[in-house]
């Protein structure tokens, strides 16, 4: 008699953080279906992976998706507000998602949330990144919460973006003082730990960092080098990086930055006061991907909204 392999749920198995995590389910002989809002997407995994709609406005329907899954992966949010894609919209979506789950009778969640999100925070993306703790907390569902700070990976939109400047202008504009710090984690170190987590249904609250820190200056001037081009920093107002940021989004038709992420970064709130749980270091990494980095823009509006 063979037994059915234990069922994952991954929101987004086919975009970032979702696909690493998927990667590592299927090594470890899980069965993985991925809830998605491109269930039509080109499948990176050779039809292994079933692929469905959130259906957030469906319940019975997601409620049905989520049954028999042992752990559900949640990667679910946006990074910017756009169109009708708002911070209290997806915190809504977020509420139906892990009303689902406890209906389905879902065993564990794996949720992303963010290096200090803050239900009191000024910003709000950390602010309603802390209110989505809230929600998981209170859904009844045994759950880990994994905080990271930056993550890189090729398919990075920061990573690449910033490569894809550097690149493209000679001069590239940092916002305040450059001084302030940064501290990325590789994107499969933390799913493999998230994996970790869910195979041992650990109940954990935790940042996720790398091994390095950077002032922000530091991290653009490695990766400048490491891409081989000269681009010369020049420090401006945070008002003035974000009038150029405007610019470069029209260019682009994309949002590059935005004011929380410049403010964020400002106040030192993307490096953890927490031991470091990653352990793939930026600048090893960037030493065999730096070539691949920055050839082509990578636009979110595009790939998120189209
Ligand atoms: N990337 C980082 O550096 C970073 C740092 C700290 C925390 N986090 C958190 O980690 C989690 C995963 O991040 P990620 O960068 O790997 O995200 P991602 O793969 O780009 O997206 C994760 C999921 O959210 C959906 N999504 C993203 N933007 C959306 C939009 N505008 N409208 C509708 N759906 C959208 C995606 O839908 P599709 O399946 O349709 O693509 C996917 O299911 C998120 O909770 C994020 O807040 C990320």
């Amino acid at each position: 008699m063979t037994v059915a392999a234990e069922l994952n749920i991954v929101t987004g198995a086919f975009s970032f953080t979702g696909k690493y995590i998927t990667r590592r389910l299927l090594a470890g002989d899980k069965q993985v279906k991925t809830l998605t809002g491109h269930p039509l997407r080109q499948n990176p995994f050779e039809g292994k992976v079933e692929a469905v709609g959130f259906h957030f406005d469906r319940p019975a329907t997601l409620t049905a998706n989520l049954k028999g899954a042992s752990t559900l992966y949640n990667t679910y949010w946006i990074r910017f507000e756009h169109a009708q894609a708002t911070f209290e919209r997806t915190l809504e979506q977020t509420r139906i998602l892990l009303r689902c789950a406890a209906k389905a009778g879902v065993g564990h969640i794996v949720h992303f949330s963010s290096i200090h999100a803050d239900a009191r925070s000024a910003l709000p993306y950390f602010r309603a990144k802390g209110l989505a703790e809230q929600l998981v907390e209170e859904s009844g569902i045994p759950c880990t919460i994994l905080r990271p700070t930056l993550m890189f990976g090729l398919e990075s939109s920061f990573c690449n973006n910033l490569a894809w400047m550097l690149r493209k202008f000679p001069m590239f504009a940092v916002a305040g003082s450059g001084r302030y710090s940064i501290q990325p984690v590789f994107v499969d170190d933390v799913a493999e730990l998230a994996v970790r987590a869910g195979r041992n249904r650990q109940l954990l609250n935790t940042d996720v960092a790398g091994p390095e820190v950077f002032t922000f200056d530091a991290l653009v001037k490695l990766l400048a080098r490491k891409i081989g081009c000269r681009a010369r920093l020049m420090h401006v107002s945070p008002r003035r990086a974000l009038k150029m940021v405007a610019l470069i989004n029209d260019m682009v038709n994309d949002v590059v930055l935005t004011a929380d992420e410049i403010r964020g970064m400002m106040e030192n709130l993307i490096v953890s006061d927490a031991p470091p749980l990653g352990h793939t270091l930026f600048s090893d990494w960037l030493d065999k991907n730096a070539e691949a980095l920055g050839i082509k823009y990578y636009s979110e509006l595009k790939y998120h909204f189209c």
